[in-house]
Protein backbone atom coordinates (compact mmCIF):
# COMPACT_ATOMS: atom_id res chain seq x y z
CA UNK A 1 0.00 0.00 0.00
CA UNK A 2 1.62 3.35 -1.20
CA UNK A 3 1.14 6.36 1.15
CA UNK A 4 -2.07 8.87 -0.01
CA UNK A 5 -0.86 12.68 -0.73
CA UNK A 6 -1.35 14.79 2.23
CA UNK A 7 -0.27 18.17 3.30
CA UNK A 8 0.98 18.34 7.10
CA UNK A 9 3.43 20.88 6.37
CA UNK A 10 3.59 23.67 9.56
CA UNK A 11 1.40 21.28 11.63
CA UNK A 12 2.71 19.66 14.77
CA UNK A 13 1.91 15.97 15.34
CA UNK A 14 2.75 14.32 19.09
CA UNK A 15 2.34 10.62 19.34
CA UNK A 16 2.44 8.99 22.90
CA UNK A 17 3.80 5.47 22.50
CA UNK A 18 5.28 6.56 19.10
CA UNK A 19 8.47 5.02 19.23
CA UNK A 20 7.70 1.33 16.96
CA UNK A 21 4.97 -0.38 15.57
CA UNK A 22 1.73 1.38 14.26
CA UNK A 23 2.35 4.04 16.34
CA UNK A 24 5.84 5.30 14.58
CA UNK A 25 4.22 4.08 11.34
CA UNK A 26 1.32 7.05 12.07
CA UNK A 27 4.45 8.99 12.82
CA UNK A 28 5.82 8.33 9.72
CA UNK A 29 3.02 9.06 7.38
CA UNK A 30 2.71 11.72 9.34
CA UNK A 31 6.61 12.91 8.85
CA UNK A 32 6.52 12.55 4.82
CA UNK A 33 3.74 14.42 4.59
CA UNK A 34 5.64 17.56 5.72
CA UNK A 35 4.24 17.51 9.84
CA UNK A 36 6.72 18.75 12.89
CA UNK A 37 7.09 15.49 14.72
CA UNK A 38 7.33 14.83 18.80
CA UNK A 39 7.12 11.18 19.90
CA UNK A 40 7.23 9.83 23.31
CA UNK A 41 7.80 6.09 25.22
CA UNK A 42 9.54 4.99 28.13
CA UNK A 43 12.99 3.51 26.54
CA UNK A 44 15.23 6.02 25.48
CA UNK A 45 16.72 4.11 22.88
CA UNK A 46 13.61 3.38 21.41
CA UNK A 47 12.96 7.57 21.94
CA UNK A 48 16.55 7.92 20.08
CA UNK A 49 16.00 5.45 17.33
CA UNK A 50 12.61 6.59 16.22
CA UNK A 51 13.44 10.32 16.49
CA UNK A 52 16.39 9.04 13.87
CA UNK A 53 14.22 7.34 11.28
CA UNK A 54 11.44 10.82 11.37
CA UNK A 55 14.54 12.92 10.74
CA UNK A 56 15.43 10.58 8.15
CA UNK A 57 11.93 11.68 6.38
CA UNK A 58 12.97 15.06 6.63
CA UNK A 59 11.02 15.68 9.56
CA UNK A 60 12.01 18.39 12.62
CA UNK A 61 11.33 15.64 15.46
CA UNK A 62 11.88 15.85 19.26
CA UNK A 63 11.25 12.72 21.30
CA UNK A 64 10.86 12.52 24.81
CA UNK A 65 11.05 9.36 27.29
CA UNK A 66 8.20 8.91 29.84
CA UNK A 67 6.12 6.89 30.90
CA UNK A 68 1.79 7.58 30.11
CA UNK A 69 1.10 6.53 34.01
CA UNK A 70 3.22 9.35 34.88
CA UNK A 71 1.32 12.41 35.53
CA UNK A 72 4.40 14.65 36.55
CA UNK A 73 6.45 13.67 33.28
CA UNK A 74 3.40 13.94 31.18
CA UNK A 75 3.03 17.50 32.43
CA UNK A 76 6.96 18.17 31.76
CA UNK A 77 6.95 17.08 28.46
CA UNK A 78 3.55 18.76 27.14
CA UNK A 79 5.21 22.17 28.63
CA UNK A 80 8.65 21.37 26.67
CA UNK A 81 6.62 20.36 23.24
CA UNK A 82 4.57 23.99 23.22
CA UNK A 83 7.64 25.90 23.99
CA UNK A 84 9.73 23.86 21.15
CA UNK A 85 6.99 23.56 19.15
CA UNK A 86 4.00 25.39 19.86
CA UNK A 87 0.68 24.16 19.85
CA UNK A 88 -0.36 20.90 19.20
CA UNK A 89 -2.44 20.28 15.64
CA UNK A 90 -2.31 16.57 16.03
CA UNK A 91 -2.40 14.00 19.43
CA UNK A 92 -2.29 10.43 18.87
CA UNK A 93 -2.58 8.40 21.99
CA UNK A 94 -1.46 5.00 21.33
CA UNK A 95 1.07 3.64 24.01
CA UNK A 96 -0.46 0.21 25.01
CA UNK A 97 0.83 -3.05 26.52
CA UNK A 98 -0.58 -6.52 25.77
CA UNK A 99 -0.04 -10.48 27.00
CA UNK A 100 -2.47 -13.16 26.42
CA UNK A 101 -3.70 -14.54 29.62
CA UNK A 102 -6.57 -16.32 31.66
CA UNK A 103 -8.88 -14.18 33.41
CA UNK A 104 -8.40 -17.08 36.31
CA UNK A 105 -4.86 -17.16 36.36
CA UNK A 106 -3.58 -13.45 35.69
CA UNK A 107 -2.81 -11.67 39.07
CA UNK A 108 -5.11 -8.70 40.09
CA UNK A 109 -1.81 -6.73 39.04
CA UNK A 110 -1.62 -8.03 35.59
CA UNK A 111 -4.99 -6.69 34.54
CA UNK A 112 -4.59 -3.64 36.45
CA UNK A 113 -1.20 -2.96 34.48
CA UNK A 114 -2.74 -3.15 30.88
CA UNK A 115 -5.80 -0.75 32.78
CA UNK A 116 -3.24 1.57 33.86
CA UNK A 117 -1.28 1.95 30.46
CA UNK A 118 -4.16 1.90 27.87
CA UNK A 119 -7.35 3.21 29.30
CA UNK A 120 -5.27 5.33 32.20
CA UNK A 121 -2.94 6.12 30.04
CA UNK A 122 -5.17 7.62 27.72
CA UNK A 123 -6.62 9.56 30.07
CA UNK A 124 -3.67 11.18 31.36
CA UNK A 125 -2.49 11.97 27.59
CA UNK A 126 -5.78 13.84 26.90
CA UNK A 127 -5.81 15.48 30.08
CA UNK A 128 -2.49 16.97 30.22
CA UNK A 129 -2.32 17.77 26.53
CA UNK A 130 -5.22 19.94 26.54
CA UNK A 131 -4.28 23.18 27.38
CA UNK A 132 -1.59 22.81 24.48
CA UNK A 133 -3.69 21.99 21.88
CA UNK A 134 -4.68 24.03 19.11
CA UNK A 135 -8.18 25.73 19.35
CA UNK A 136 -9.75 25.52 17.06
CA UNK A 137 -8.70 23.26 14.98
CA UNK A 138 -6.95 19.94 16.73
CA UNK A 139 -7.39 16.43 15.96
CA UNK A 140 -7.38 14.00 18.48
CA UNK A 141 -6.78 9.97 17.30
CA UNK A 142 -7.29 7.36 19.98
CA UNK A 143 -5.45 4.08 19.33
CA UNK A 144 -8.51 1.73 19.91
CA UNK A 145 -8.78 -2.46 18.87
CA UNK A 146 -11.30 -4.72 18.08
CA UNK A 147 -10.94 -6.32 21.43
CA UNK A 148 -12.78 -3.46 22.47
CA UNK A 149 -16.40 -4.40 20.74
CA UNK A 150 -15.55 -8.38 20.11
CA UNK A 151 -15.13 -9.78 23.45
CA UNK A 152 -11.73 -12.28 23.23
CA UNK A 153 -10.70 -15.25 25.29
CA UNK A 154 -7.61 -14.29 27.16
CA UNK A 155 -8.29 -10.58 26.61
CA UNK A 156 -10.34 -9.50 29.37
CA UNK A 157 -8.07 -6.66 30.36
CA UNK A 158 -6.98 -5.66 26.76
CA UNK A 159 -11.64 -5.61 25.97
CA UNK A 160 -11.96 -3.90 29.21
CA UNK A 161 -9.50 -1.33 28.85
CA UNK A 162 -10.35 -0.74 24.84
CA UNK A 163 -13.90 -0.20 25.69
CA UNK A 164 -13.43 2.54 28.15
CA UNK A 165 -10.69 4.17 25.28
CA UNK A 166 -13.53 4.08 23.12
CA UNK A 167 -15.65 6.26 25.85
CA UNK A 168 -13.24 8.37 26.41
CA UNK A 169 -13.25 9.08 22.26
CA UNK A 170 -16.79 9.63 22.52
CA UNK A 171 -16.88 11.89 25.98
CA UNK A 172 -14.34 14.44 25.09
CA UNK A 173 -15.83 14.71 21.60
CA UNK A 174 -18.66 15.69 23.06
CA UNK A 175 -16.75 18.36 25.54
CA UNK A 176 -14.83 19.45 23.42
CA UNK A 177 -16.44 19.77 20.14
CA UNK A 178 -17.50 22.81 21.12
CA UNK A 179 -13.89 24.37 20.95
CA UNK A 180 -13.21 22.72 17.72
CA UNK A 181 -11.37 19.87 19.22
CA UNK A 182 -12.32 16.70 17.36
CA UNK A 183 -11.79 13.20 19.03
CA UNK A 184 -12.15 9.83 17.23
CA UNK A 185 -10.29 6.46 17.71
CA UNK A 186 -8.99 4.19 14.91
CA UNK A 187 -9.62 0.42 15.57
CA UNK A 188 -6.27 -1.13 13.74
CA UNK A 189 -7.27 -5.02 12.73
CA UNK A 190 -4.17 -7.39 12.35
CA UNK A 191 -1.21 -5.03 11.68
CA UNK A 192 1.96 -6.93 10.11
CA UNK A 193 5.05 -7.30 11.71
CA UNK A 194 4.19 -5.30 14.93
CA UNK A 195 4.82 -6.50 18.76
CA UNK A 196 0.69 -6.95 18.88
CA UNK A 197 0.88 -9.42 16.38
CA UNK A 198 4.13 -11.29 17.28
CA UNK A 199 2.48 -11.37 20.91
CA UNK A 200 -0.75 -13.04 20.22
CA UNK A 201 -0.25 -14.77 16.66
CA UNK A 202 3.44 -15.84 17.01
CA UNK A 203 5.42 -18.43 14.22
CA UNK A 204 3.56 -21.59 13.83
CA UNK A 205 0.52 -20.60 16.37
CA UNK A 206 -2.55 -21.64 15.58
CA UNK A 207 -4.07 -17.96 16.07
CA UNK A 208 -1.62 -16.75 13.03
CA UNK A 209 -3.37 -19.15 10.01
CA UNK A 210 -6.63 -18.01 12.34
CA UNK A 211 -6.24 -14.37 11.63
CA UNK A 212 -5.28 -14.56 7.57
CA UNK A 213 -8.40 -16.70 7.12
CA UNK A 214 -10.55 -14.39 9.42
CA UNK A 215 -10.29 -11.07 7.76
CA UNK A 216 -13.00 -10.94 4.89
CA UNK A 217 -9.99 -8.94 2.71
CA UNK A 218 -7.48 -11.93 3.14
CA UNK A 219 -4.46 -10.37 4.61
CA UNK A 220 -2.81 -8.36 7.58
CA UNK A 221 -3.18 -5.00 7.43
CA UNK A 222 -0.01 -2.40 7.21
CA UNK A 223 1.83 0.28 9.29
CA UNK A 224 0.76 3.08 5.96
CA UNK A 225 -2.44 1.42 6.04
CA UNK A 226 -2.68 2.83 9.64
CA UNK A 227 -0.92 6.21 8.93
CA UNK A 228 -3.36 7.44 5.77
CA UNK A 229 -6.62 6.71 7.99
CA UNK A 230 -4.98 8.42 10.84
CA UNK A 231 -3.64 11.52 8.31
CA UNK A 232 -7.28 11.44 6.74
CA UNK A 233 -8.98 11.56 10.14
CA UNK A 234 -6.76 14.42 10.41
CA UNK A 235 -7.53 16.39 7.64
CA UNK A 236 -9.77 18.80 6.42
CA UNK A 237 -11.76 16.16 4.53
CA UNK A 238 -12.60 15.26 8.11
CA UNK A 239 -13.67 18.04 9.32
CA UNK A 240 -17.27 16.97 10.12
CA UNK A 241 -16.02 13.35 11.63
CA UNK A 242 -16.39 13.81 15.27
CA UNK A 243 -16.55 11.02 18.44
CA UNK A 244 -15.85 8.19 15.94
CA UNK A 245 -14.82 4.79 16.26
CA UNK A 246 -13.57 3.59 13.17
CA UNK A 247 -12.06 0.47 12.31
CA UNK A 248 -9.13 -0.04 9.92
CA UNK A 249 -9.18 -3.92 9.73
CA UNK A 250 -10.31 -5.32 6.43
CA UNK A 251 -13.30 -6.23 7.86
CA UNK A 252 -12.09 -8.24 10.76
CA UNK A 253 -14.23 -6.77 13.57
CA UNK A 254 -17.37 -7.53 11.41
CA UNK A 255 -17.19 -11.12 13.26
CA UNK A 256 -13.49 -13.09 12.33
CA UNK A 257 -11.86 -11.06 15.18
CA UNK A 258 -13.42 -13.21 18.01
CA UNK A 259 -12.19 -16.42 16.70
CA UNK A 260 -8.36 -15.23 17.19
CA UNK A 261 -9.31 -15.82 20.70
CA UNK A 262 -9.29 -19.64 20.42
CA UNK A 263 -6.04 -19.70 19.19
CA UNK A 264 -5.15 -17.62 22.06
CA UNK A 265 -6.43 -20.00 24.32
CA UNK A 266 -4.86 -22.95 22.93
CA UNK A 267 -1.03 -21.04 23.19
CA UNK A 268 -1.64 -19.98 26.98
CA UNK A 269 -2.61 -23.99 27.41
CA UNK A 270 -0.10 -24.95 25.62
CA UNK A 271 2.67 -23.23 27.55
CA UNK A 272 1.52 -24.65 30.96
C1 LIG B 1 0.36 -13.07 32.82
C2 LIG B 1 1.73 -11.21 33.02
C3 LIG B 1 2.30 -11.45 31.74
C4 LIG B 1 1.83 -12.60 31.01
C5 LIG B 1 3.23 -9.67 32.58
N1 LIG B 1 2.34 -10.10 33.49
N2 LIG B 1 3.23 -10.48 31.50
N3 LIG B 1 0.78 -12.00 33.54
N4 LIG B 1 0.86 -13.37 31.59
N5 LIG B 1 2.32 -12.92 29.82
C6 LIG B 1 2.09 -9.53 34.81
C7 LIG B 1 3.33 -9.51 35.69
O1 LIG B 1 3.56 -10.76 36.30
C8 LIG B 1 2.94 -8.44 36.71
O2 LIG B 1 2.03 -8.95 37.65
C9 LIG B 1 2.14 -7.44 35.89
O3 LIG B 1 1.71 -8.14 34.70
C10 LIG B 1 2.96 -6.25 35.47
O4 LIG B 1 4.13 -6.70 34.81
P1 LIG B 1 5.41 -5.76 34.62
O5 LIG B 1 6.35 -6.49 33.73
O6 LIG B 1 5.89 -5.28 35.95
O7 LIG B 1 4.77 -4.47 33.89
P2 LIG B 1 5.45 -3.33 33.02
O8 LIG B 1 6.95 -3.37 33.14
O9 LIG B 1 4.73 -2.07 33.33
O10 LIG B 1 5.13 -3.76 31.50
C11 LIG B 1 3.85 -3.73 30.98
C12 LIG B 1 3.56 -4.99 30.15
C13 LIG B 1 4.67 -5.22 29.10
C14 LIG B 1 2.20 -4.77 29.47
C15 LIG B 1 3.45 -6.16 31.07
O11 LIG B 1 4.41 -6.40 28.37
C16 LIG B 1 4.89 -4.07 28.17
O12 LIG B 1 5.59 -3.12 28.50
N6 LIG B 1 4.27 -4.07 26.95
C17 LIG B 1 4.40 -2.93 25.99
C18 LIG B 1 4.52 -3.43 24.57
C19 LIG B 1 3.29 -4.19 24.09
O13 LIG B 1 2.68 -4.96 24.86
N7 LIG B 1 2.94 -3.99 22.83
C20 LIG B 1 1.81 -4.66 22.22
C21 LIG B 1 0.63 -3.75 22.13
S1 LIG B 1 -0.54 -4.59 21.10
P3 LIG B 1 2.52 -9.34 39.19
O14 LIG B 1 1.29 -9.82 39.87
O15 LIG B 1 3.57 -10.42 39.01
O16 LIG B 1 3.08 -8.08 39.77
C22 LIG B 1 -2.07 -4.32 21.70
C23 LIG B 1 -3.29 -4.85 20.97
C24 LIG B 1 -3.02 -5.89 19.92
O17 LIG B 1 -2.22 -3.68 22.67
C25 LIG B 1 -4.31 -6.33 19.31
C26 LIG B 1 -4.09 -7.29 18.17
C27 LIG B 1 -5.37 -7.75 17.55
P1 LIG C 1 4.16 -1.52 20.05
O1 LIG C 1 5.12 -1.44 18.92
O2 LIG C 1 4.57 -2.25 21.27
O3 LIG C 1 3.71 -0.04 20.42
C1 LIG C 1 3.44 0.38 21.72
C2 LIG C 1 4.16 1.68 21.96
O4 LIG C 1 3.77 2.21 23.22
C3 LIG C 1 5.67 1.55 22.00
O5 LIG C 1 6.24 2.71 21.41
C4 LIG C 1 6.00 1.52 23.50
O6 LIG C 1 7.34 1.97 23.67
C5 LIG C 1 4.93 2.47 24.02
N1 LIG C 1 4.54 2.24 25.41
C6 LIG C 1 4.16 1.08 26.01
N2 LIG C 1 3.88 1.28 27.30
C7 LIG C 1 4.07 2.62 27.51
C8 LIG C 1 3.93 3.45 28.64
N3 LIG C 1 3.56 2.96 29.84
N4 LIG C 1 4.19 4.79 28.52
C9 LIG C 1 4.59 5.30 27.33
N5 LIG C 1 4.74 4.55 26.22
C10 LIG C 1 4.47 3.24 26.32
O7 LIG C 1 2.79 -2.20 19.61
P2 LIG C 1 1.84 -2.19 18.31
O8 LIG C 1 1.46 -3.59 18.08
O9 LIG C 1 2.40 -1.39 17.21
O10 LIG C 1 0.54 -1.45 18.92
C11 LIG C 1 0.36 -0.05 18.80
C12 LIG C 1 -1.06 0.34 19.14
O11 LIG C 1 -1.98 -0.29 18.24
C13 LIG C 1 -1.51 -0.04 20.54
O12 LIG C 1 -2.38 0.95 21.05
C14 LIG C 1 -2.28 -1.33 20.30
O13 LIG C 1 -3.21 -1.57 21.31
C15 LIG C 1 -2.95 -1.02 18.97
N6 LIG C 1 -3.34 -2.20 18.19
C16 LIG C 1 -2.39 -2.98 17.62
C17 LIG C 1 -2.76 -4.01 16.78
C18 LIG C 1 -1.72 -4.83 16.05
O14 LIG C 1 -2.04 -5.54 15.11
N7 LIG C 1 -0.46 -4.74 16.42
C19 LIG C 1 -4.11 -4.29 16.59
C20 LIG C 1 -5.06 -3.51 17.23
C21 LIG C 1 -4.67 -2.45 18.02
P3 LIG C 1 8.17 1.74 25.06
O15 LIG C 1 8.32 0.28 25.23
O16 LIG C 1 9.46 2.48 24.81
O17 LIG C 1 7.40 2.39 26.15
Amino acid sequence: MSQCQFDYRNRVVFVAGGTSGINLGIATGFAKAGATLAVMSRSQQKVDTAVDVLKGQGSHAIGFAADVRDVDSLKEVFEQVFQELGPIDVLVSGAAGNFPAAANEMSANAFKVVIDIDLLGTFNVLRYSYKYLRKPGASIINISAPQAFVPMEMQSHVCAAKAGVDMITRTTAMEWGPEGIRVNSLVPGPIEGTEGMKRLTPPGSTGRQIVINSVPMKRQGTVEDMANAAMFVASDAASYINGAVIPVDGGWGLGGAGQLGQGLADMVKSEK
